[in-house]
């Protein structure tokens, strides 16, 4: 009888246990999409300042709004994925390359469906 109580209490504690498994939970909660506003816009801003960025005397491309870097998204990928000293490579003059997450957030956003907000 005791055995039975001890086998019993067993399973509910597993069952419990499984339940609550915390890769459960985030599996069910999708990963919210990239957007512009929430994701690229302070990321160009801080980056690809002032040269894009006509309000702070920037006098390229303006980046500083959605429909242009949407247009623009493959080839603002293929220039932040050379290397410095490449014909190309943005930031230009910059002696570094953005670092891997900052430049897969670029492609997500475009994988994701370029979204605006
Ligand atoms: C120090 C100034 C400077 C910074 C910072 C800079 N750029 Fe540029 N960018 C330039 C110049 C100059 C050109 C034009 C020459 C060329 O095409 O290479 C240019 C051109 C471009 C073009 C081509 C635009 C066109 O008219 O087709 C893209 C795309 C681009 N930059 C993306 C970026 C991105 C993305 C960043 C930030 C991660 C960035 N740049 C940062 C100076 C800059």
């Amino acid at each position: 009888m005791k055995q039975l109580f001890v086998l019993a209490l067993i399973g509910s504690a597993m069952l419990v246990l499984t339940n609550c498994d915390p890769s459960k939970k985030a599996a069910a909660t999708p990963v919210p999409k990239m957007t512009y506003a929430a994701n690229l816009q302070t990321l160009i801003a801080d980056n690809c300042s002032p040269c894009h960025i006509p309000a702070n005397g920037g006098n390229k491309k303006p980046y500083d709004n959605f429909d242009n870097v949407k247009t623009d998204i493959d080839e603002i990928i293929r220039r932040i994925e050379l290397n410095p000293g490449e014909k190309g490579f943005m930031p230009f003059k910059k002696t570094a390359k953005l670092s891997d997450s900052t430049i897969n957030i670029f492609k997500q956003w475009r994988t994701d469906g370029l979204l605006e907000k």
